[in-house]
């Protein structure tokens, strides 16, 4: 695209602008975490899914909309077939500021430099144990190892930031938090700590009862580590603290005990080629209709992009004592 092009900015009814997009580019995945899918899963049939030239043309158009930052998800994105290729076309738009990845780092040991080739800036890799036996419980299908081999590739690979993701629940994992800090630090990497969210019914524990917030979480690391608060922001809902005497971050998703809604700037595209205005709502637009109903142009895709920027909801609204409203599991956007 030429820069004398005139960019539209995407703005929603409560004046938020949307520059970032988080694309998820397949909804399967070789790790089953008990919050985010269910033990038995069915996935989409090849015929429903986005191709990767598809994909591609979403976020072109995104990109010619004023988006500048794309995050790559699943699922596990990795395990889609052509993911880097997709990734090599992306990250030669020329606007985008940042193109950046959340994987749950399986795959990283082979792809870490490859992905870094393609222009990715950022990972965000999850972890929320140090304990091979309960990882294995909570990922039901993940290896550990395997995941710490990744994290290692990705960290000599020399990206810009690496960020462990650690979804929290009681009795499960909390009592690990100050490790988890002190791993991320001893890699030089940022980690964010995530309030469970109720997406999906999940068999293996009460939501409820497992909840465990952010401030638990910041008072049992203050123990051991002294926390400033900065204002330093990602684009995503992370609150950061920076552990002093290190040169890591600790940052909060806390979508429960501080709602960061109002300031929202991402929407979704699903692997089905749904646009979802907002991760806690089911508002959304079917953009693979569009393409397949008009191919080749361009502005009927953005003006479809333009209109849903109507529907995009004010906040999520999440319960965790009644069952989920929202049916979707969040391996259906990656997060
Ligand atoms: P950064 O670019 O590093 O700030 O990434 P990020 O935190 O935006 O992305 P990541 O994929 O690492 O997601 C971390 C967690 O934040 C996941 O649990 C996401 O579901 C959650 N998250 C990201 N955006 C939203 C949002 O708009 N609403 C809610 N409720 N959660 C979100
Ligand atoms: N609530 C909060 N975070 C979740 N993730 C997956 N499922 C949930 C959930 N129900 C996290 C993953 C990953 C990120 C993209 O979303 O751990 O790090
Ligand atoms: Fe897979 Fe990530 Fe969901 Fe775990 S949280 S099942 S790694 S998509």
């Amino acid at each position: 695209m030429s820069s004398s092009h005139k960019i539209t900015q995407l703005v929603d009814r409560f004046g938020r602008t949307v520059d970032y997009l988080r694309i998820s580019v397949t909804d399967r995945c070789d790790f089953r975490c008990v919050y985010c899918m269910s033990e038995e899963m069915t996935f989409l049939p090849r015929a429903q899914i986005l191709t990767l030239e598809e994909i591609d043309t979403i976020a072109q158009a995104f990109a010619e909309l004023g988006v500048k930052k794309i995050r790559i998800t699943g699922g596990e994105p990795l395990i889609r077939r052509g993911v880097l290729d997709l990734l090599q076309n992306i990250g030669q738009i020329d606007t985008l500021n940042e193109l950046v990845l959340t994987t749950n780092g399986s795959k990283l040991e082979e792809m870490a430099e490859s992905l870094k080739q393609a222009g990715v800036k950022r990972i965000n890799i999850s972890l929320d144990t140090l304990n091979a036996e309960k990882f294995k419980r909570i990922t039901r299908t993940g290896d550990l190892d395997k995941v710490l081999k990744g994290i290692q590739a990705a960290t000599k690979t020399g990206f810009e930031k690496i960020k462990i993701n650690a979804v929290i629940l009681k009795n499960r994992n909390h009592m690990e938090v100050t490790q988890l800090v002190q791993f991320a630090v001893d890699n030089g990497c940022d980690i964010s700590f995530i309030e469970e969210m109720p997406l999906g019914v999940v068999d293996s524990h009460d939501r409820a009862e497992v909840y465990y917030s952010s401030d638990l979480i910041k008072s049992d690391l203050q123990k051991e580590f002294e926390l400033k608060s900065i204002l330093d922001k990602t684009g995503g809902p992370s609150v950061y603290f920076k552990v002093i005497g290190t040169d890591s971050r600790v940052g909060f998703i806390s979508p429960h005990s501080a709602n960061f809604c109002s300031t929202c700037n991402r929407v979704r595209l699903t692997v089905e080629g749904k646009l979802l205005l907002c991760l806690g709502n089911e508002h959304s637009v079917d953009l693979k209709r569009v393409i397949r109903a008009n191919p080749g142009d361009r502005e009927k895709l953005k003006q479809a992009i333009i209109d849903a920027m109507q529907i995009k909801p004010e906040k999520h609204e999440f319960d965790l004592k009644e069952q989920p409203i929202i049916l979707r599991y969040m391996s259906a956007t990656g997060g």
